[in-house]
């Protein structure tokens, strides 16, 4: 616990924008039972007790909404202490006090210097001791003369360090709060696989993975001398170093060497890549051995796997759970390279049900929606990013802003905790009654600036939002929000008849804009107020298609027929998805679920551009933001979108593991499950698995001539139903049970 006696402290002065060090000396006169150290910073901490570093988490104190809450950590330091001790807390600029946000110049976003607050409790066997952040702690310069989570880190291991005075008390908006989220540590360690010499003559280290975290470097090297490091995710189409993606963020590394041994990493920063050009190195040689790059990411369970007989799907896989290692940073950033690596919204409810499988996440959402709940404005509204670092009121955008009823969703039915989702409940609820009072209409949503069906490939190459009317997708997903709202307040035990007539109202007023005489009929759009709006005349596309089905709009008598054009449409366009980040995660859901299953395994198994396996068979390690982020020529999509670790399109493993292999919750926590497994014989056989909150579900399936072979492990006290090909069903209960029938074709997969 933070005692209540701690005060905030940082350094009034010229020196503040510099890592500082803040020091205290303490004794310990009797026999010790137990030291703890509690720590929160403005900016990122690491603290040290007689020089050894105080737990093994880093990056800390993690980003939350600091204007509301910031957390505090608290570590056993019984083992460190000593009779006599000196405590030592490093603080550099971090989410806090450095550059955040996409603009340039956007900094210090939560306070101009960093500051640091701690209490070390001393318990003793008749008596407690405790020691506090005051006006007595001393303040230091650092060995990191300079530190920015875009821009990387300095190291000078000559630089003297010089006594800076004594630290003076100040205000911190934020509450203090216990860790709430997953703590981040350091996860793996790679070694290079290659040491690269470049055409351009450069040397680059390549790590074989696209990744987020650091590089460890050790090397002894004449006093003084100096490496500088940059960071890239690709090579170019020549095989250089190419960090232009990055955009201003410069996530450069530079070191000074003492001339003993060194270890250097950086302290307070972290970047996103898988090459490391040596822009500047001392030695002749060098020594791939000495080089380490540290996976860094919250600290999750992981929960699922998979694997199936055609390699690309399993590299499509691999990508995927690398694009989460990689942007489950304490917040689920869009991509952790870029001068951005923010909390987006959109790309996280689109992908959460798949993070939801992959890994334990529950703790890690509910820190983030806790931010997202505090955060929320007064008429419901919710920002694009949360944490919200920009000035100002943020864009409230459909299928972004949705993330406040899509996640609280999910992660109920993920893990089951009613707790939670009764937390959220009231942020679910203020979402759905903003969009219900926003624009001209009760029971559309008509108004406001959206993302649209953000980087689909129907609006030109160039285009950042896609062909699909804005307020379409504002109005479906009005619907789904409004739906989804019912069915959290029906597991409540809450009286929801208002919002099922809302919901209700909503679906009769989207088709009677859109469907009316029982075909889609898009409208110029009336919400986006910019070129967009002029640009887009009305028309058909996937992801209308995809929302309408996906989220039950259209009247059942006329669910089949949309299905078929759709799958006319794509068939029409040579087997090829248009759809951006808002249409593609249901993509393949509305297809499969109408009787063109095999039609989404054609999707599934593309490999031209824009398909999932176009950067597989582009060597890909992790998801690419564009379809085509490197185009068949070798070139680049324009350098100021372009990620090549952006987990968003990585949510097609929902339909992989829900309808290839066919394991879907029906009830929270897995409790009931239906199992409706959709073999193809392009996928060889396929088996995922996850460790739910109700214990251990395997599932597969494989071929040997023209029988499909089943294989199902249910834990005790789930139940499941059955449904294979053939339409054979069963009720199962725990256990392991064996099935084979004879191939089957047709696409039904329900
Ligand atoms: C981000 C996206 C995000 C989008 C909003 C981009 O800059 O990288 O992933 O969702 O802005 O449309």
């Amino acid at each position: 616990m933070m005692d209540k006696k701690a005060k905030w402290i940082t350094l009034e002065g010229t020196e503040k924008k510099r890592p500082l060090t803040f020091a205290k000396n303490f004794s310990v006169k009797k026999k010790l039972l137990r030291a703890t150290l509690s720590v929160s910073s403005v900016g990122i901490y690491d603290a040290f007790i007689n020089g050894v570093r105080v737990g093994d988490a880093v990056l800390m104190p993690g980003w939350t909404s600091y204007q509301y809450r910031i957390q505090y950590q608290t570590y056993d330091v019984t083992a460190l202490t000593k009779a006599e001790n000196r405590l030592e807390i490093g603080v550099g600029n971090g989410w806090a006090v450095g550059r955040i946000g996409c603009g340039d110049d956007r900094r210090n976003v939560y306070g101009d210097s960093v500051a640091v607050i701690a209490s070390l409790t001393l318990s003793y066997e008749d008596a407690e001791e405790t020691v506090v952040t005051d006006e007595d702690w001393h303040v230091y310069s650092s060995e990191v003369l300079f530190t920015d989570i875009y821009d990387g880190e300095w190291i000078d291991k000559t630089a003297p360090i010089h006594a800076l005075g004594n630290a003076s008390v100040t205000q911190v908006e934020g509450e203090l709060v216990g860790q709430v989220g997953e703590w981040i540590t350091e996860q793996e360690r790679l070694a290079p696989v290659e040491v690269i010499r470049t055409p351009k003559g450069e040397t680059v280290l390549d790590f074989g993975q696209n990744m987020t975290g650091y590089v460890e470097l050790r090397i002894k090297a004449a006093r003084g001398s100096r490496i500088l490091l940059h960071h890239g995710e690709v090579l170019d189409m020549d095989g250089n170093f190419y960090n232009a993606n990055l955009r201003s963020a410069k996530s450069e590394d530079l070191y000074v060497c003492s001339g003993e041994e060194d270890v250097f990493k950086p302290r307070y920063t972290y970047h996103g890549f898988r090459y490391v050009r040596l822009t500047e190195y001392p030695l002749d040689a060098v020594d791939p051995a000495s080089f380490r790059a540290i996976v860094v990411h919250s600290q999750m369970k992981r929960t699922g796997d998979f694997v199936c007989g055609n390699e690309k799907i399993n590299q499509l896989y691999h990508n995927i759970i690398w694009g989460q290692k990689s942007n489950y940073l304490d917040i689920p950033t869009d991509c952790p390279q870029r001068n951005e690596r923010l909390g987006w919204t959109g790309d996280a409810q689109v992908f959460c049900r798949t993070a939801a499988i992959n890994y334990d996440v529950e703790n890690f959402f509910d820190k983030w929606l806790g931010d997202m709940a505090l955060e929320q404005y007064e008429d419901g509204g919710v920002s694009e990013i949360i944490p919200r670092c920009f000035p100002g009121r943020g864009r409230i955008s459909a299928a972004w802003a949705d993330a406040a009823c899509v996640i609280p969703w999910e992660i109920y039915m993920a893990y089951g905790s009613t707790e939670m989702l009764e937390k959220y409940f009231p942020m679910m609820k203020k979402w759905v009654e903003y969009m219900h009072h926003a624009g001209p209409e009760e029971y559309l949503w008509l108004e406001g600036h959206h993302y649209g069906d953000w980087l689909a490939m129907d609006h030109g190459e160039d285009s950042y939002v896609g062909a699909t009317s804005t307020d379409l997708i504002a109005s479906a997903y009005f619907a789904h929000s409004a739906s989804l709202l019912v069915r959290a307040g029906k597991a409540l035990g809450y009286d929801m008849r208002e919002y099922e007539d809302l919901h209700c109202r909503v679906v009769a007023a989207f088709r009677e804009r859109y469907l009316a005489d029982g075909n889609l009929r898009q409208l110029p759009d009336l919400a986006m107020d910019d070129a967009h709006a002029q640009k887009n005349p009305p028309n058909e596309t996937q992801t209308a298609y995809a929302l309408i089905l996906a989220f039950g709009l259209c009247r059942e008598e006329d669910r089949l027929r949309f299905a078929d054009r759709l799958a006319a449409m794509i068939r029409e366009n040579g087997t090829r998805m248009t759809t951006g980040f808002v249409g593609t995660p249901y993509l393949l859901h509305a297809l499969s679920e109408n009787g063109h299953g095999d039609l989404a395994y054609d999707l599934l198994f593309r490999e031209q551009s824009p398909s999932w396996l176009y950067s597989v068979t582009h060597g890909a390690t992790t998801m690419w933001e564009h379809w085509n982020s490197q185009k068949e020529d070798g070139s680049f999509w324009s350098t100021d979108m372009n990620s090549f670790n952006h987990y968003a399109y990585g949510a097609v493993y929902d339909w992989i593991f829900g309808k290839s292999v066919g394991i879907v919750p029906i009830s929270p926590a897995y409790r009931r499950i239906s199992l409706t497994p959709h073999p193809d014989r392009r996928l060889g056989f396929a088996k995922a698995s996850i460790e739910s909150r109700s214990g251990r579900i395997v599932a597969l399936w494989y071929y040997k001539g023209d029988t499909v072979y089943y294989e199902f492990e249910i834990p005790d006290d789930v139940k499941a139903t059955l449904t294979l090909p053939s339409g054979y069903r069963e009720e199962l209960n725990g256990g392991t049970y064996h099935f084979a029938e004879k191939e089957t074709s047709g696409g039904n997969i329900l």
